[in-house]
């Protein structure tokens, strides 16, 4: 069976855009028999969220999302990144088989040097830490550590799948042997890009995005938000120039939002097709955010649900690590 893995930053409050870019279509993945492996990358986002509380929040936050829209954590794998010390050590060993030249060309480190550079900065590594500048090789180890086939990845990932596939390549070139498993960039096709409130993509640097999870009085308010043009209601609409329709049908049955193009074209008002937006989402959403409320109100059992998951993921982990040992010299 093909063993599937990806794995989550939390370094924001779940979104509409990484519902239907990033989580259903990994659960569409799960369900489609494959062997999946769902992680919460949170030694990832130390890199950038400093705060303990913040952290262990947002770590929740993202854990409650996954299982509030249908995570089986029976059927997938689901565990915090930090429960799983062997991550921690192959992505040493990695590093000793990384050269330096391919880190500086990283795209997130690069893109923080030419901030920097821009900004006239004297030192170009100005503010940059480590865990920046290391970042692809602790991604590697999350995916070499499993021995993993697949990776579903959105396109600014790439770059570091590819930089995965090279380590592990190094280390069976001068092992002599295939210790490490190469693993393949998945892009997936289905992934829906979702326009946020300002009709850029939806994304938290962007600060455009709904929230999964807002009550429901306000996820109206942040619907209302959303920005269109000044068209009377009765005037024709394109549907496919409007920022409502592309989140609505995005979210919609395919029926609901071919009813809903015919209205726009024909002429109804904004105000009227931001209430059928907000309906959708509802109908969609709803029904989580209760579950999702239960899971956040339950702190430890969150914790506890993950940690059993890094227990049934640490065997893997272990297995492949002492291959790796045992291949560079190190084995007890
Ligand atoms: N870098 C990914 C992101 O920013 C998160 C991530 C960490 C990841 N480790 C991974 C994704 C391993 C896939 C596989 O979205």
């Amino acid at each position: 069976m093909k063993r599937v893995l990806t794995g989550i930053k939390p370094t924001g409050s779940p979104h509409v855009g990484n519902l239907l870019g990033a989580i259903r279509p990994a659960l569409r993945l799960a369900d489609e028999g494959l062997e999946a492996m769902y992680f919460i990358a949170d030694y990832h986002a130390l890199t950038s969220v400093q705060d303990a509380a913040r952290l262990a929040h947002l770590t929740r936050e993202v854990a409650a999302t996954w299982l509030a829209m249908g995570l089986d954590p029976e059927r997938v794998l689901f565990y915090r990144q930090s429960d799983i010390p062997e991550i921690f050590e192959l992505a040493w060993v990695l590093a000793c088989f990384t050269s330096k030249g391919w880190m500086n060309k990283a795209h997130a480190y690069k893109a923080a040097v030419d901030a920097n550079r821009e900004r006239g900065e004297e030192d170009v590594d100005a503010g940059i830490n480590m865990g920046v500048y290391e970042y692809p090789i602790l991604m590697a180890a999350d995916i070499l550590a499993f021995d993993i086939d697949l990776v579903p990845v959105g396109k600014d990932q790439v770059q570091h799948l590819e930089i995965a596939r090279d380590i592990a390549q190094r280390v069976n070139h001068v092992c002599g042997a295939e210790v490490l498993r190469l693993p393949a960039a998945k892009l997936d096709d289905n992934a829906a890009i979702v326009p946020g409130l300002d009709g850029r993509k939806m994304s938290k640097s962007y600060d455009n995005t709904i929230p999964l999870f807002a009550p429901a009085k306000q996820l109206r308010k942040i619907v209302s938000r959303i920005v269109t043009d000044s068209a009377p209601p009765e005037a024709p609409k394109d549907p496919d120039a409007s920022t409502v329709f592309q989140i609505y049908r995005a979210i919609a049955p395919a029926d609901a939002a071919a009813a809903l193009a015919a209205k726009l074209r024909a002429g109804i008002g904004w105000g009227d097709a931001k209430t059928a937006l907000y309906d959708q989402l509802e109908a969609a959403l709803g029904p989580a955010r209760v579950k999702y409320d239960v899971l956040m109100a339950a702190p430890e059992q969150l914790d506890a649900l993950l940690a059993a998951g890094a227990a049934r993921a640490r065997p893997i982990a272990r297995r492949v690590l002492d291959r790796v040992r045992h291949a560079i010299g190190v084995a007890s």
